[in-house]
């Protein structure tokens, strides 16, 4: 069927990977990007994009006019470490963002929208392994909190006006396309570069700071996979809890020193180590699996080889 997407945020470290998925499935010019960030005229030809800031609601009205696009992806937001230093911002862009960005779907007719939301739900009372999907939620971060209140919203919206919105709640990602902005999982991104380049990397988390984890690969699968199922299978319209692979810091390191001959981590956690205290160590998908069939392709070794691979070859180039 023929769609028009538009890719909110998408310069990102999901959106850079979903865009080029999404083109690839769709065709280069079904597919509209955007981002508060310039046009790169490095990436003029990869099809359609717009400057967009989503606390500008005229020019949000602007673009949705002009594309009349059929699907949204609104991925634009603060991540917890840094809306931790910018409270009061991370609030406005991840929920005023958020709210524009629905009643513009809901007075453009927009058929589905997917929204991320995070681990970061859940808090220090939250059940910290397999982390059901319904339990305790008690956020301690202004990302967390946003996200909790944005799932909420979703399913408000869904319920009252029928905007048929759709979402995951990510664990930390890795990709190797894009660099993480601002996360508290980040380190896991940075190993692999710093890795390659000095055969040496200082984590700022603990060695037994455990998080629940993905590869990129599988969160745009899970990402296109709920946005793209019928709507009697998205059962839940607040947010799903999806797993990849669960590791720490020391684990990740050992795994890549098989790889890599003579490589080291020490550790100097900061401030980011806390807010990794308050969230899960592993996460319980089964309601996913069994709603939409959720399936991630990726542990721990295989994200490694195929992060190390891929590095690899883009620094070759
Ligand atoms: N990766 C995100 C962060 O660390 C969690 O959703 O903020």
């Amino acid at each position: 069927m023929s769609e028009t997407i538009l890719i909110i945020g998408s310069e990102g470290q999901v959106g850079t990977d979903l865009q080029y998925r999404l083109r690839e499935i769709y065709g280069k010019n079904n597919v509209i990007s955007s981002d508060i960030r310039p046009a790169d005229p490095a990436k003029l030809d990869r099809g359609p994009y717009e400057q967009l800031d989503v606390l500008d609601h005229s020019r949000i009205a602007e673009l949705f006019s002009k594309h009349k696009p059929t699907v949204i992806y609104h991925l634009a937001a603060m991540l917890s470490a840094t809306a931790e230093q910018h409270p009061k911002k991370g609030w406005e862009l991840n929920m005023d963002g958020t709210f524009s960005i629905f009643d513009a779907c809901l007075e453009h007719g927009v058929k589905r929208i997917f929204w991320p939301s995070s681990i970061a739900v859940f808090g220090p009372t939250t059940p910290r392994v397999n982390t059901p999907q319904h339990c305790v939620m008690d956020p301690g971060t202004i990302y967390g909190i946003s996200k909790l209140a944005g799932e909420r919203y979703c399913e408000y919206y869904f319920k009252r006006y029928g905007l048929d919105v759709r979402s995951v709640r990510y664990p930390g990602l890795i990709g190797w396309k894009a660099l993480p902005g601002g996360g508290t999982t980040d380190y896991a991104v940075d190993i692999f570069h710093q890795a390659l380049k000095t055969k040496a990397y200082t984590s700022f988390l603990k060695a037994d700071a455990m998080l629940p984890m993905m590869y990129m690969d599988d969160a745009i699968k899970a990402t296109i996979n709920i946005t793209e199922a019928p709507a009697e299978q998205v059962k839940l319209r607040s947010s799903y809890n999806i797993a990849g692979c669960s590791f720490d810091p020391q684990t990740i390191a050992s795994a890549i020193a098989k790889r890599i001959d003579g490589f080291t981590i020490d550790y100097a956690p900061d401030h980011r180590q806390k807010i990794a205290e308050s969230w899960p160590q592993s996460i319980d998908d089964t309601v996913a699996r069994e709603d939409w069939g959720w399936n991630p392709d990726f542990d721990l070794d295989k994200m490694v080889d195929e992060m190390l691979m891929r590095l690899s070859a883009t620094a070759s180039q």
